[in-house]
């Protein structure tokens, strides 16, 4: 059996197995180092299986994403989105340039660079004063005069290049002023995954400087690998009256955002949020579900189905395409029955991006303390934090292989823009009229039911049907047409379904009339009825074309009957469509073959890349080579990433208790960064300092380990996903020497201090926000 990902899923199980036995064993083998080398394996494979102990949440399922599994800070493969957006200049290699302010960079990216069919893409974007990022605090105790702004952008652009450019779901930003950073989340086409970036120095007069951030940070609340956001009535933005009135009280905008916008901007971003998380799922189905098959023909193949699917579903307008094709159900769907043999596990478990709901001001109001002061609102409890690990969203059975093969297709079906569509659409319209493809007329039977209004409107309705002998399935069209005279001006089909085999499982629905013309033939009423979605033909399930509908019916021949009010008529219906999709599935085929013989890797077992797709179909029907975005990275400059500070710990000076620390913390808390706090940045002796003014805080954090689920107040650290990372189960971490030797030293710390710092209980009962800040704050 070739299945490259799943063998690559069981290296991990030894490899993490083999972890977890040098963390027990070796007393310097540090987590920081046990990290990096998972890390540089976790960029081979998106998921790994979970063994029984390490994931409660998830018995016995995959994760799409695994939050225990960050993966390498620079990508695996390609450049995330934005780096094409900022570093790709018209002219090629270019450093990165970051407009400023912030609404000019927004606009920058909005506003296509080059004429085309778009508009600027459309922008939602949130003010978040007393948010749970790991920004939050940057702008305290001043929340209300510096929010952090949320973006998403929708649609597509067009980039440097004029190469068209997906934005929906796949380009996110996080801007705190007060920390002259913004936070990026984009998508890595050529990787399958996103990329999570930091634009620092970004100020007026600053030198903006692009890196990938340090992804065990980021992963630590965002575990889906992905965007999280609240859940509604996101009462954390402006969208709660509260929280506006407060952002009113110091000025109507923000960063270009204005203050006094309804909830369906944060509704627009939880969507954008929540498809951008089932991405991973679709690339998991893509390469691992399709790698499930017996042979690597039967793997190629299932690509290829799966995309011949996919383009089917987008060309009927996200309503049909064909799951009875025999090549769809032994490939794609075949292909998924296999996991379930295959020992994958119960299914595909997909991490949440969503957080609970929290109202920061709620608590404000009832409070006495005063009106400005909101540090002790900005606490987040444990239950609201992004850092408590949460529970799968939804688990794709595996043992449904139906309902999986469906998410694949439709999911690979949004890889797609729309633009990508109508240009396929016009591509197969052009070539039919080039090379004659044929037509073939569908009748069936109507009722007819008249209804006059004023002045020579008629209001039609239509229903039709016709069995088909061969599969015992009825065709069936169903609408109402609006005529003025001569002239069909508007009206709609509310269904139209085929009999034949081939055509598509569903029916097509809600198809708006365009026009068309009516008349009298012959003592017979002739409606013509022109239907579109969006300028081009409307596809069946198929991917042919609905070339024409056709209406007839006699109409009475006593002139005062005809003329009556209303009046009920049997006829027929002739339903014309242009056989014209044959190039894509010959094109296909023709790409199956040459991934077959490692001449492309279109259909390999590489993530589905929208930009390789699309090209390969382009060359193999034969068209001219287009620009694309964003896979080939070669004209950009090198990429950077965040740097971790010196292993102070090598200079072997550190003490055994503070080098327990660096093994546990050091992969988030010693970096230059300010968030979360460094402190284990610096010399042995400053790092002592930093411990000993975090003190209060440790304390609770690590506390914490002692209580169990709802029982916690606070997120204990380290978060539960890297000990898991590291092959440390929950249980095991508790009753852990290390533990009690960190928690012992913390204790000493806080006696040492004894007066200033409180007893150790009070520390747990404080209102979290009010114990001393883990690090002086800078300047
Ligand atoms: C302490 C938890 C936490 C950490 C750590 C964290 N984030 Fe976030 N992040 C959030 C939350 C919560 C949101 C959504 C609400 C908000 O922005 O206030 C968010 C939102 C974002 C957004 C806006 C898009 C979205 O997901 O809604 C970006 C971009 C972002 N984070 C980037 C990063 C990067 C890059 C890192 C690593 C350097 C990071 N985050 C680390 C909690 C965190
Ligand atoms: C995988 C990354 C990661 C590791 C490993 C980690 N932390 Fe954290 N830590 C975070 C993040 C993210 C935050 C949240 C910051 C926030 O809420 O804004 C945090 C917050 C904290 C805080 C609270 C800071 C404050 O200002 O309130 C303390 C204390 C802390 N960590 C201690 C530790 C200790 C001790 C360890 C090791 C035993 C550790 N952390 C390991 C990521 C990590």
């Amino acid at each position: 059996v070739n299945l490259v990902h799943l063998s690559n899923v069981f290296l991990f199980r030894s490899a993490r197995a083999g972890l977890a036995r040098s963390a027990a064993l070796a007393a310097v083998a540090g987590l920081a180092m046990a990290w990096s080398c998972v890390a540089a394996m976790a960029a081979a494979t998106s998921s790994v299986v979970h063994g029984d102990a390490i994931a409660p949440a998830t018995a016995n399922a995959l994760w799409s994403v695994d939050p225990a599994f960050p993966g390498a800070d620079l990508p695996p493969a390609g450049r995330s989105l934005f780096d094409f957006l900022v570093m790709q200049g018209d002219a090629g290699r270019e450093t990165a340039d970051v407009p400023f302010p912030f609404s000019a960079l927004v606009e920058r990216i909005a506003t296509p660079r080059r004429a085309g069919a778009h508009d600027a893409a459309p922008v939602r974007a949130v003010l978040i004063p007393l948010g749970r990022s790991l920004q939050r605090s940057a702008a305290a105790p001043d929340f209300f005069a510096s929010p952090r702004v949320v973006v998403s952008f929708a649609g597509e652009t067009r980039g440097p290049g004029g190469a068209e450019v997906a934005l929906r779901d796949r380009l996110y930003f996080g801007y705190q002023p007060r920390a002259n950073v913004i936070e990026v989340i984009s998508y890595n086409e050529a990787a399958g995954r996103f990329e999570f970036q930091i634009v620092s120095d970004y100020r007026a007069g600053g030198r903006a400087k692009v890196r990938y951030a340090r992804r065990p940070v980021c992963i630590a609340c965002h575990q889906n690998g992905g965007p999280i956001f609240s859940r509604g009535l996101w009462s954390e933005t402006n969208a709660n009256p509260r929280i506006a009135a407060a952002l009113l009280r110091e000025k109507s905008r923000f960063e270009g955002v204005d203050v006094a916008r309804g909830i369906d901007i944060p509704d627009a971003i939880d969507a954008a949020v929540r498809r951008a998380n089932r991405m991973a799922g679709y690339q998991w189905l893509w390469r691992n579900g399709c790698a499930a098959s017996a042979t690597r023909d039967g793997e190629i193949r299932c690509r290829g189905q799966t995309l011949v699917a996919a383009l089917r579903y987008r060309l009927s307008g996200r309503q049909s395409y064909d799951a009875a094709a025999p090549e769809y159900r032994e490939l794609v769907r075949g292909a998924m029955a296999g996991l379930a043999t295959a020992q994958r596990g119960a299914g595909l478990a997909l991490p949440d991006p969503g957080l609970p709901n929290r109202d920061p001001l709620l608590d404000h109001a009832i409070g006495s303390r005063s009106a400005n002061d909101y540090a002790a609102v900005a606490d987040v409890a444990a239950a609201y934090d992004p850092l408590t690990p949460r529970p799968a969203l939804e688990i794709w059975p595996f043992a449904d292989p139906d309902f999986v093969a469906r998410q694949l297709v439709a999911g690979i079906a949004e890889f797609f823009t729309d633009a990508d569509v109508r240009r396929l659409g016009d591509q197969l319209r052009a070539a039919a009229a080039w090379n004659g493809a044929p037509r073939r007329d569908v009748t069936l039977a109507c009722d007819i039911g008249v209804t006059r209004r004023e002045a020579g409107q008629q209001r039609i309705a239509f229903a039709c049907s016709a069995a088909d002998a061969g599969t015992q399935r009825r065709a069936q069209l169903q609408g109402t047409l609006l005529v003025d005279g001569v002239r069909i001006y508007g009206g709609s089909v509310e269904r139209l379904g085929f009999a034949d085999d081939g055509a598509g499982t569903d029916a097509l629905r809600n198809i708006a009339i365009g026009g068309g013309t009516f008349r009298m033939r012959r003592g017979e009423v002739v409606a013509t009825l022109r239907v579109a979605r969006d300028g081009t033909p409307v596809r069946r399930g198929d991917g042919h074309a609905v070339e024409s509908i056709r209406l007839t019916w006699v109409p009475p021949h006593d002139a005062a009957k005809a003329a009556a009010p209303a009046l009920r008529a049997r006829g027929a219906a002739t339903v014309t469509l242009l056989e014209d999709f044959a190039p894509i599935a010959r094109a296909v085929s023709a790409l199956e073959r040459s991934t077959q013989e490692g001449t492309s890797d279109a259909l390999s077992a590489q993530p589905f890349r929208r930009a390789s797709v699309l090209a390969a179909l382009d060359r193999e029907i034969g068209l001219p080579p287009a620009r694309w975005c964003c896979v080939d990275d070669r004209a950009l400059p090198p990429p950077a990433v965040e740097e971790r500070a010196a292993l102070a710990i090598d200079a072997g000076e550190e003490a055994g208790e503070e080098r327990v620390f660096h093994r546990y913390c050091a992969l988030c808390h010693r970096s230059d960064d300010p968030a979360p706090p460094n402190f284990l940045n610096g010399t042995p002796a400053q790092v002592r300092a930093n411990l000993a003014h975090c003190a209060q805080r440790l304390h609770v954090r690590l506390a914490m380990w002692e209580r169990t689920g709802s029982e916690r107040t606070k997120t204990p650290m380290p978060p539960l996903a890297t000990l898991h990372g590291a092959g440390i189960s929950e249980s095991a971490w508790r009753s852990a020497e290390d533990l009690s030797t960190l928690r012992g030293y913390v204790a000493k710390l806080l006696r040492a201090d004894g007066a200033r710092q409180g007893g150790t209980d009070a520390l747990l009962r404080a209102n979290y926000e009010q114990l001393r800040e883990c690090l002086p704050r800078a300047g």
